[in-house]
């Protein structure tokens, strides 16, 4: 079995809100789990070889959620970053920030920024964090800022705008929480990455389920459009064909 992990690794880090419920605590407290699961996360990437790593933490749609649900999240965010980007910087985890940050406070824009200069010089995994992300708003903003410069819109172009523009394409994508669908996350950017789904609640997503997400990752086959006997062919035969 190939145990190669993936280059770049995106995570729905779906299942919070009912690790809480189911323990009688309010949605809040199941965030705050997922934030020690998101580090757990992290580091086992950091020693997995995986060069990038992106977390859908807060979705365009959210907003909709109850009042104090969205400012829990708000709080968490901040207080988790100035928690964390120490030992994130002595791990070589480079920190960036996807989505529409007009809309967000003062405060979480400062936080943000803070924690990408902090981080800025680190190598070892970029850690991307979707926060008032959403695919759809990815495509569009993509293709007004080309249309702002004049460029001519096109595969290579838009994919080089969007957000994601500077990292490969993610190569796995894992939904926990027993959910089989892409909310609105990297809709371009996913052509050709492999889905993965799982039950687990991301609070319980530990190293083990992250081998195993990986393992399964290392039985597909990725085609990319073509047949499998071209993909076993040897090249030399494939240009004489
Ligand atoms: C989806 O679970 C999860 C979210 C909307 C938030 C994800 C946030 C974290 C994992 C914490 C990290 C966040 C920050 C701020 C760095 P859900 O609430 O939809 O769960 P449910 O489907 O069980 O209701």
């Amino acid at each position: 079995m190939k145990s190669t992990a993936p280059n770049h690794i995106a995570i729905v880090m779906d299942g919070n809100g009912r690790w809480a419920t189911r323990r009688f605590l309010p949605r809040v407290a199941g965030h705050k789990s997922g934030v020690d699961s998101l580090r757990r996360c992290v580091r086992a990437c950091v020693v997995r070889g995986v060069a990038v790593l992106t977390v859908f933490a807060f979705s365009s749609e959210n907003w909709n959620r109850p009042k104090d649900e969205v400012s829990g999240l708000m709080e968490l965010l901040v207080r988790a970053l100035s928690r964390e980007v120490p030992q994130l910087v002595a791990d070589g985890v480079r920190l960036h920030f996807l989505g529409e940050r007009g809309a967000l406070s003062g405060a979480v824009r400062a936080g943000l920024e803070r924690a990408e200069a902090a981080t800025a010089a680190n190598t070892s995994l970029i850690l991307n964090v979707c926060f008032n992300y959403g695919g759809r708003w990815d495509i569009v903003q993509a293709a007004n800022a080309l249309a702002e410069r004049g460029e001519a819109i096109n595969e290579q172009s838009l994919g080089a705008a969007m957000q994601l523009g500077q990292v490969p394409e993610p190569d796995l994508i894992i939904r926990t929480g027993g959910e089989q669908r892409i909310s609105n996350f990297l809709l371009w950017q996913a052509a050709y990455s492999e889905l993965y789904f799982c039950d687990t609640l991301w609070p319980e997503f530990d190293e083990k389920a992250l081998d195993t997400a990986i393992a399964e990752y290392g039985q597909r086959e990725r085609r990319f459009g073509k047949t499998s006997d071209q993909l076993r062919a040897p090249a030399t035969s494939q240009q004489a064909a």
